[in-house]
């Protein structure tokens, strides 16, 4: 069994989908037809994820996330919305939602959206790591960036562009609103994003140091730069420090190989570095001090 899922909603039609959908992927699906009663059998038995509308007669979806908080902060949540007012999903988003689902949700959705759910439990990784990401404020500018190109042709690379540049990277939840802003599938934005090297689903800290180790820089020794990055931030390659002030990136040739071995800070490009010239640049940005 890959899992205990409970799916929670008023329409009898949507809980027998769900088991339909999931039970033959693996999972052991119970259903609620209230808020109330999964409130009770969230006390008998555990689950790896609960699927809840949003919209519920009596006690609406919210709500009930709100109580199943209270009793278990770190309980996986999607969210089932029709298409989401921008107020009802920042609710959401700082209940700690993992994600959501626009209704009518297509089968491949449901099972995707179920499976990182499980998995991110599993593992136990914090579920909302795109809430500060994914504001109000980001979903209006989403939609913005969305209507510009809404009508023209090959409009997707264009809005991924811009809405990596307004978020910083594109996590599932952005990846989702332009789909649906777009009328494409999931799938496909998603293929789109994992295909193009200049998109990144990961986050972005503050600076974003590049270190370069193409051929040039390589023979420099430019590892034990980026060895000495690693052990000051406490971060790999493609990661970002917990408060996210820095990230750290490694990359094939800057351009500029006659100052190698190169570091590149956001725009500042630094010459020549080495490792104790290294852990200086670092105190340039945001005051961080040496450490290690
Ligand atoms: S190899 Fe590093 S800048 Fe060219």
């Amino acid at each position: 069994m890959k899992g205990n899922v409970l799916v929670v909603d008023d329409e009898q039609i949507v809980l027998t989908s769900c088991e339909r959908i999931l039970e033959p992927e693996g999972y052991d699906v119970d259903t609620a037809i209230s808020a109330k009663a999964a409130l009770a059998m969230l006390q008998e038995k555990p689950y790896d994820l609960v699927i809840t509308d949003i919209k519920m007669p009596e006690m609406d979806g919210l709500e009930f996330i709100r109580q199943i908080r209270a009793k278990d902060p770190d309980m996986n949540v999607v969210l089932i919305t029709g298409y989401p007012s921008q107020e009802s999903i920042k609710e959401a988003l700082s209940l700690r939602i993992i994600d959501y689902l626009p209704k009518p949700f297509s089968p491949a959705l449901l099972t995707e959206v179920t499976h990182k759910a499980v998995e991110f439990k599993k593992k136990g990784v914090s579920p909302e790591p795109a809430v500060e990401d994914y504001t109000e404020e980001v979903a209006a500018k989403l939609d913005e960036i969305i209507n510009r190109y809404k009508d023209k042709p090959g409009s997707l690379i264009p809005v991924l562009q811009e809405a990596q540049e307004l978020v910083g990277y594109l996590p599932p939840v952005v990846q989702r609103h332009i789909a649906r802003g777009l009328n494409l599938s999931v799938s496909e934005v998603h293929g789109v994003v994992s295909f193009y090297s200049f998109f990144t689903m990961k986050p972005k800290g503050k600076h974003n140091i590049r270190v370069c180790l193409g051929t040039a820089c390589y023979v420099k020794r430019a590892e034990e730069i980026l060895q000495k990055l690693k052990e000051i931030l406490k971060i790999d390659i493609g990661e970002v420090t917990p408060d996210r002030t820095f990230s750290l990136e490694s990359v094939r040739c800057l351009g500029a190989c006659g100052l190698a071995p190169v570091v590149v800070v956001d725009k500042d490009t630094y010459g020549a570095v080495n490792p104790v010239k290294t852990a200086e640049i670092l105190e340039n940005y945001n005051g961080k001090k040496k450490e290690g």
